[in-house]
């Protein structure tokens, strides 16, 4: 039924845009396209070619979009360091200040995060929030945790000392305290430790007795919580996860986010956001970051620039 509405909705919307097809659109109208706001991922810096590519890309689109990627360092190497090494919630305590201070984001952005990037956004919105944000789109995120650490490339030095350092003793304070991933390290089969130990994600997945209600609060403003999966996702174990789903790997039994308590308890607001429309979950064809152009200008022309018309989060849902 709803559905349905939805659809007639849309058509009765497409038909409006017809008509209307000569006169001035609200792009036109000189609304500037809200910033944007990329965290990059894991061996990644902030001035990486990628990101410059996907950052064009955007302008193509919107040519007078404001775009910052955030860095935790301005030297790219040191920026890249910090992928692997370093206190998450230091990270994004250090965020929060650096977009509160920009006066470009000051009216508000969108944010974009590719896999651990996302996150950590995540964080942003539920602790600061503040420029808030309007839409938040994660790429291959881990939002339900890892149950391993992820694979290195063969010359990736940096990485392979993270990674046998955190698989060593993930819960050690040493490894807890100072290798990025063992932060967002969680097995379904041990929750005990993670509840325990977990220096970031059980914290800001609010898992723990206490309850932080700003974290559920904060997260529920979004207009749009678009969480993408690669559908050939290998490097993060399990793909799931970039969906907020739980995977046994023993039983490979999935429960989805939708039957998990964190989300029919609404531990950090996703029920609140979902049932106003704001969640979204899509697929995208690719590996672990391996991301189109055709997707990337899909989720530009969708979720980022001007205000759309359309408001109340009502809109067409387009498969990617
Ligand atoms: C809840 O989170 C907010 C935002 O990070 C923080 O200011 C507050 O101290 C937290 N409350 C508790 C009880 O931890
Ligand atoms: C995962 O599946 C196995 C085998 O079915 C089961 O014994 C185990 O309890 C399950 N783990 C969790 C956390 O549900």
């Amino acid at each position: 039924m709803f559905y349905h509405l939805a659809i007639t909705l849309a058509v009765v919307s497409w038909t409006v845009a017809c008509l209307a097809a000569s006169l001035p659109s609200r792009e036109d109208s000189g609304q500037k396209p809200l910033p944007v706001v990329i965290w990059h991922g894991m061996g990644d810096n902030y001035r990486g070619d990628g990101l410059l590519q996907l950052s064009n890309e955007i302008r193509d689109i919107y040519p007078e979009i404001y775009i910052h990627t955030i860095y935790l360092s301005t030297d790219p190497s040191s920026d890249r360091s910090a992928t692997f090494f370093g206190c998450v919630d230091q990270q994004v305590e250090a965020v929060c200040e650096q977009l509160r201070d920009n006066p470009e984001l000051a009216g508000g952005f969108d944010a974009v995060g590719f896999s651990q990037g996302g996150q950590f956004l995540r964080a942003y919105v539920e602790r600061c929030d503040d420029p808030p944000v309007r839409n938040l789109i994660t790429w291959g995120s881990q939002h339900n945790g890892i149950a391993d650490m992820p694979a290195c490339k063969d010359t990736d030095w940096v990485c392979k000392s993270a990674r046998n350092i955190a698989r060593s003793n993930v819960w050690g304070s040493y490894v807890r305290d100072r290798i990025v991933q063992a932060q967002y390290y969680r097995d379904p089969e041990d929750m005990e430790n993670y509840l325990e130990y977990s220096a970031f994600l059980a914290d800001v997945n609010n898992e723990r007795g206490e309850k932080n209600a700003t974290y559920a609060k904060n997260l529920a403003t979004l207009e749009n919580f678009v969480m993408l999966r690669f559908k050939d996702e290998q490097t993060v174990v399990p793909k799931e996860t970039s969906w907020f789903a739980e995977k046994n790997v023993t039983s490979d039994d999935v429960t989805l986010l939708r039957d998990r308590p964190i989300y029919q308890e609404d531990w950090i607001g996703l029920k609140a956001l979902d049932e106003r429309g704001g969640l979204t979950f899509l697929e995208v064809p690719g590996e672990h970051m391996q991301i189109s152009t055709e997707a990337w200008k899909k989720m530009a022309k969708e979720y980022l620039g001007p205000r759309k018309v359309i408001g109340n989060g009502l809109k067409l849902q387009t498969a990617f």
